[in-house]
C-alpha cells in the first residue's frame, strides 16, 4: 500500500478525514480479498483491526495468539473486548507451551525477539491455512516501531518483532495502515472509530510481552513471579486513580538473586523485582513518573508479602535516554 497516503499524522479536526482516506486506501490495497490480523490486545492492533473492519467488514479475520507472555487476566479481558466491543471474528490460539519451548535457555534479548517473532509467524501461517485463504496480513505497526527498528532512517535500537520479520516465502501482502502515526494519534483514531476506552487507555505492551521483562532465561515459574508482582503494582496504581496519567507502568524480574531475610529471621536468596513507571509522548523519549511514596511503600509491602520468593523491590528512576523503556 502507498505509505505516502499516511505520511501526515492527523491534526485537530483531521481525524475523520484521515480515516476516510485510510479506508479508501485500504479498500484499494485489499480489493476483493480477505485479510487476517494478529490481535495482541494492545491499542495498535485493535485500532488497525477497527479501521480495516470498517473498510472491508467481515472479510477481516482476527487471530489472537496466546503466547503465554501476557499480563495476568489479559487474555480473557482482551477477547471479551475485541469480540464484543469490535464485533470482530476472532480465533484464539493457545500456543503458550510452544513459546516456552522456543525460549528455553535463551537469555539474549534480541534472540528472544527473533524466536518469538519467528514462532508468531509460524502460528499465524497455521491459523491462516486453517481459516483461509487470505490475501493480506494487516499489522498495527506504528511510527516508533519503524524508526527504532532501523527502517525509515532510524538506527537499530531493538528489533521490534513486528517489523520486517516476515519470511520472503510468505504469501500474504502486508497492509500497515498506522505506520505514520504515533500513539496519541492512534488513540484518537480509535476513539473516532468507537473503540472502548478500556482498550484505548491501555498502556502500550511490547509484542514479545513479559519475555523481555523476565531478564535472562524465561521459565513458567519466573513468568509467574513477574505476572503476580506486576498485577499488584497495576492494581495499586488503578486504585490510586493514576493509571491514565502514566504512559507505561510495569514490573521487571531481575536475573540475579539477592539476599533477604526469611520468615525465620535467617538470610535467604530470593528474586528482585524492579518497578518502572514512565510518562512519554510517543515512546521515543520518556521521563519517570513521580509515584507517591506511600503508593510505592504499599506496592513493595504487597509484593513481598504476596509473591513467594521475592525479597527485594527496587524502583527504576532512569529517563529515556539514556535508558530504554524496557530493560531488554
Ligand atoms: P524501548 O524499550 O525501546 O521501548 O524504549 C519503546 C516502546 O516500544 C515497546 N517495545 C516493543 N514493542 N516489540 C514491540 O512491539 C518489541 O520488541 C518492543 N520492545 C519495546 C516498549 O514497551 C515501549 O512502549
Amino acid at each position: 500500500m502507498d505509505e505516502r497516503s499516511f505520511a501526515l499524522g492527523p491534526g485537530d479536526g483531521e481525524v475523520a478525514a484521515w480515516i476516510e482516506a485510510a479506508v479508501r486506501e485500504i479498500r484499494r490495497a485489499i480489493g476483493e480479498g480477505r485479510a487476517l490480523i494478529a490481535l495482541s490486545g494492545g491499542v495498535d492492533s485493535a485500532v488497525a483491526a477497527a479501521l480495516v473492519h470498517r473498510a472491508i467488514g467481515d472479510r477481516l479475520q482476527g487471530v489472537f495468539v496466546d503466547h503465554g507472555l501476557l499480563r495476568k487476566g489479559e487474555k480473557e479481558e482482551v477477547l471479551a473486548a475485541l469480540r464484543d466491543g469490535l464485533g470482530l471474528a476472532v480465533e484464539a490460539v493457545d500456543a503458550s507451551e510452544r513459546f516456552l519451548q522456543a525460549l528455553a535457555g535463551v537469555s539474549d534479548p534480541e534472540e528472544k525477539r527473533r524466536r518469538i517473532g519467528r514462532l508468531f509467524i509460524d502460528v499465524f501461517e497455521e491459523a491462516a491455512q486453517r481459516l483461509g485463504p487470505f490475501d493480506v496480513l494487516v499489522q498495527g505497526t506504528i511510527a516508533p516501531d519503524v524508526t527504532e527498528s532501523g527502517h525509515g532512517g532510524g538506527r537499530l535500537v531493538k528489533s521490534h518483532h513486528n517489523v520486517g520479520g516476515l519470511p520472503a516465502s510468505m504469501r500474504f501482502r502486508l497492509v500497515e495502515p498506522l505506520r505514520a502515526l504515533y500513539k496519541d494519534d492512534v488513540r484518537r483514531v480509535g476513539r473516532a472509530l468507537g473503540l472502548p476506552e478500556a482498550i484505548l487507555g491501555r498502556h502500550p505492551f511490547p509484542g514479545p510481552g513479559l519475555a523481555v521483562r523476565v531478564l535472562g532465561p524465561v521459565t513458567a515459574e519466573r513468568l509467574s513471579v513477574l505476572r503476580e508482582a506486576d498485577a499488584r503494582f497495576l492494581e495499586e496504581i488503578r486504585r490510586a486513580g493514576l493509571y491514565g496519567e502514566i504512559w507505561q507502568a510495569f514490573c521487571v524480574l531481575l536475573d540475579s538473586r539477592s539476599v533477604g531475610i526469611g520468615p525465620d529471621g535467617g538470610r535467604r536468596l530470593g528474586h528482585t523485582i524492579a518497578l518502572r513507571a514512565i510518562t512519554s509522548r510517543d515512546a521515543t523519549t520518556a521521563d519517570i513518573y513521580p509515584l507517591p511514596p506511600e503508593l510505592v511503600r504499599r506496592v513493595v509491602q504487597r509484593i513481598i508479602a504476596e509473591v513467594p520468593d521475592v525479597v527485594r523491590v527496587v524502583w527504576d528512576v532512569t529517563p529515556k535516554p539514556p535508558a530504554t523503556i524496557e530493560w531488554e
